[in-house]
């Protein structure tokens, strides 16, 4: 007699309907919960210190006594210490300390975002396992950089444990800005604690392997954070209803998944009925290319493929968090990029929003497709004063700028203007980019339209720019920002640890702040 379990082998009908992964949950744990940030006027006994300091190497403000003072003094002495900007070094065991972190941070007249924050960051990497408290000692800084050094410490001491199943306990005891300034705390409270709460959420939403985030959970996780912040309102359209609406370049990219594309917006008013700002973010939530696929080396990374909308959504998120008196809309265009029997094939024509035909010569530029979609809608739901797209774009702006700038794309003066500016203040720099007439003729298609790659293209970033502004709609004010080199950092960064910078948040924080002046 045949044995049962050979004769019926195990098909894909052996699966509840519906089901798409495993079924098997890998981790019902949330992330590391963040070290508390707390203020207080006095320095706790036992804990470890972070003391800024800058290249007079003069402790006697510092809050340190005066022994501990001259011990530390002396100590850096010895190890030819000079307190250059972003240079630390690390003690142990002084005036009952654990460890002491000298930083460098450059002399200032006024408190100033970055440098503080990237001080306070650059020390905090240096104790990331420290278990003792932390006690940041801002007392020789200008009057209102403790919320500053606040905000470094929390972006930096980041972390993602959640997918060990025997996690060493991350530690807990709260960082504790020394400060004898009233008011310091609710300063950080009511704004900038926000602003890393956002960056926060938009790092764990780059790291959650996509077999747990696709367009559905995307969605989930972004209302669960929304929950309670007021003003806000989420629209989420689903595939019959971008179906209804003729969004074809999005729907064809996730057409091949069996996980559903959705189109995410949030809209945040805090500035009556003036007309919006629009952050429109990429979010492909797993890029394998498509029928044309990409090849195995590095292609895990593809998980980070909806940075964009990460960081479109953490700055709508922060926006409303800290109530900023603004009218912000963040907009998250999300669908998977998979082969199979449904998928898009290359030589397709897919249709947009407005009407524009597209011949996809190559499923794997699926960004621009799912973005011009996505544009045309915002634009006409909101008629926002400006619109800016923010996409892990082209591999070809990876090699044109490498990890130490995004490009931009503009094809407005005064809004490129405010993203430099925006960008250059928070260490998330933008570099311009051309939109050279020819990359028209590039584009041009035989059958359609517009086509979404040239085979042999040469200028891969700027003909992917030129295709969304084509199907962009004047005279709305746009401007793209190709951040595909920028959505990880490849080592430590001051204010990032090894890992997802959550890449776009603080620089829509900034953009947000230019428009509520
Ligand atoms: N998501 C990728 C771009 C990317 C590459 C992001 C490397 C991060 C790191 C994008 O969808 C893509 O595949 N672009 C293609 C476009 C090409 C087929 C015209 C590229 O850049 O190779
Ligand atoms: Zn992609
Ligand atoms: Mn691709």
């Amino acid at each position: 007699m045949i044995a049962t379990a050979l004769s019926t082998p195990a098909l894909a009908q052996d699966r509840p309907a519906g089901l798409a992964g495993s079924g098997v949950v890998t981790s019902s744990r949330d992330n590391s919960p963040q070290r508390p940030i707390r203020f207080a006027a006095a320095v706790p006994a036992g804990a470890a210190l972070i003391v800024p300091v800058t290249a007079s190497m003069d402790l006697s403000a510092s809050g340190l006594p005066a022994g501990t003072a001259a011990a530390v003094a002396a100590a850096a002495k010895a190890a030819r210490y000079e307190g250059k900007p972003l240079s630390t070094l690390k003690l142990h065991d002084i005036g009952g300390h654990p460890a002491i972190v000298l930083v460098g941070v450059e002399k200032l007249a006024q408190p100033k975002e970055a440098a503080l924050a990237d001080a306070a960051g650059k020390a905090m990497l240096a104790l990331r396992d420290q278990p003792s408290d932390i006690a940041i000692l801002g007392g020789r800084l200008p009057a209102g950089s403790a919320p500053y050094l606040a905000y470094g410490a929390a972006l930096a001491g980041y972390r993602y444990d959640r997918l060990k199943s025997e996690p060493k306990a991350p530690p807990a005891n709260p960082v504790v800005v020394v400060s004898a300034e009233a008011g310091a705390e609710a300063a950080y409270a009511g704004d900038l604690a926000h602003v890393a709460s956002a960056v926060r959420f938009a790092r764990d939403l780059v790291t959650t392997p996509a077999n747990e985030l696709y367009p559905e959970s995307f969605v989930a996780a972004v209302q669960r954070e929304l929950k309670g912040v007021p003003n806000v309102k989420v629209t989420v359209l689903d595939e019959a209803q971008m179906r209804a609406l003729g969004m074809g370049t999005l729907l064809g990219v996730g057409q091949g998944s069996r996980r559903p594309s959705r189109l995410l917006a949030v809209e945040y008013r805090g500035a009556g009925d003036t007309a919006p700002i629009a952050l429109v973010g990429k979010g492909i939530t797993f890029d394998s290319g498509g029928i044309s696929i990409k090849p195995a080396s590095g292609m895990w990374e593809m998980k980070g493929d909806m940075s964009g909308a990460a960081a479109a959504i953490g700055g709508v998120i922060a926006a409303a968090k800290r109530g900023a008196k603004a009218n912000v809309i963040g907009v998250a265009a999300l669908a998977e990029n998979m082969p199979g029997g449904g998928a898009q094939r290359p030589g397709d024509v897919v249709r947009t929003l407005n009407g524009k035909t597209v011949e996809v010569i190559n499923t794997d530029a699926e960004g621009r497709l799912v973005l011009a979609d996505a544009n045309q809608w915002t634009i006409r739901q909101y008629r926002p004063a400006a619109l800016v797209n923010i996409a892990t774009l082209t591999g070809a702006i990876v090699a044109a700028l490498g990890e130490e700038y995004s490009g931009l794309f503009a094809r407005n003066e005064e809004l490129a203007g405010r993203l430099t500016k925006a960008a250059s203040g928070v260490g998330e720099d933008l570099w311009r980019m051309p939109l050279h007439p020819s990359y028209a003729e590039d584009m041009a298609s035989e059958i359609a339209d517009i086509r979404n790659s040239k085979e042999g293209g040469r200028a891969g970033a700027g003909t992917a720019a030129h295709f969304i502004s084509f199907l962009t709609p004047e005279p709305t004010a746009w401007a793209h920002i190709d951040m595909a080199a920028v959505d990880r950092a490849e080592s430590d960064l001051p204010t990032v640890p090894k890992g997802p910078r959550g890449y776009g948040v603080r620089l829509f924080d900034q953009l947000v702040r230019s428009y509520e002046k």
